[in-house]
């Protein structure tokens, strides 16, 4: 009688043969995203609305040996998601991951804040992830997986007036967990949260001078995170590595959340 080898651990982390889909992929996190998922071995189709942008980072999954497919996406129009979603399957076949990463954060002091700009974030951060999340879960098979990009800010305070921001972090958390007990038994989706700490990008270049460093004096590990540790952590819950694991919030934060 045989008995079937139990998979190499590091093949765990392989994502050959599957097609990711990253929104926000024309900067920041999102093109590290892109990059890493391509490096785990996965086709990447990338969504945003600055398609120049775009073609840099299509440019990037290529010269890894990857195909990649660049859609112009505004995550706040939920025909803009099905676009995206229909694009990936006529010219990669399939949709295996989703990184909702698209995000936009603002400080604004409460008592000054307009609904316009309020609703702005929400419908961004929020709406964005759902309307991606739907048309994804339409097409994905079993074995599938959702990573939306929550934030540290979805649990914690950080010194900065960011009632929409926070708000719409948080509620990515409860659609994470309603979502994942809607489609992981029935669809066979699961669906995690990452919440970042600091990490470098376009987004924290718009700190005032200053900022960082104070909010590092709060972080346990002393300092910003790299984009590859947080990407790493993405793989792990894109695929098999994290096949039992859905509905769960993993904070990437250098350990901000227990202080
Ligand atoms: N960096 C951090 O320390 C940190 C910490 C916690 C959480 N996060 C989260 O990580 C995600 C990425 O942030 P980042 O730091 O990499 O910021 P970033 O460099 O500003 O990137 C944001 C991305 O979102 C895209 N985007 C914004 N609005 C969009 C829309 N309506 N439709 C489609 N794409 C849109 C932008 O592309 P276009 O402008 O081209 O559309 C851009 O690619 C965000 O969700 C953010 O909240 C970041």
């Amino acid at each position: 009688m045989t008995t079937s080898q139990p998979t190499p651990l590091a093949d765990l982390f392989r994502l050959d043969g599957r097609v990711a889909l990253v929104t926000g992929a024309s900067s920041g996190l999102g093109v590290f995203f892109a990059e890493t998922l391509a490096e785990a071995g996965a086709d990447v189709v990338l969504g945003a609305r600055r398609v120049d942008r775009l073609e840099e980072t299509k440019a990037k999954v290529e010269a890894l040996g990857r195909r990649a497919v660049a859609v112009q996406t505004d995550v706040t129009r939920p025909e803009d998601c099905t676009a995206m979603v229909a694009a990936a399957m006529e010219q990669l076949g399939r949709v295996d991951v989703l990184v909702n990463n698209a995000g936009i954060g603002t400080a604004v002091p409460a008592t000054k804040e307009t609904p316009e700009q309020f609703s702005s974030v929400v419908e961004i951060n929020l709406h964005g992830t759902y309307w991606m999340a739907q048309a994804a879960a339409r097409v994905m098979q079993p074995g599938s997986s959702i990573v939306n990009i929550s934030s540290v800010l979805g649990l914690t305070t950080a010194g900065l007036p960011q009632a929409a921001y926070s708000a719409s972090k948080a509620a990515v958390i409860g659609l994470t967990r309603d979502l994942a007990q809607q489609w992981t038994g029935r669809k066979g989706i699961r669906v995690n949260a990452l919440a970042p700490g600091w990490f470098e990008s376009e987004m924290t270049d718009s700190y005032q001078p200053g900022y960082l460093e104070q909010m590092l004096q709060r972080v346990p590990m002393g300092r910003v995170g790299d984009p590859r540790e947080l990407a790493a952590t993405l793989v792990w819950l894109a695929g098999p590595a994290g096949g039992y694991v859905t509905g769960q919030t993993i904070a990437v934060d250098g350990g901000v959340t227990i202080t």
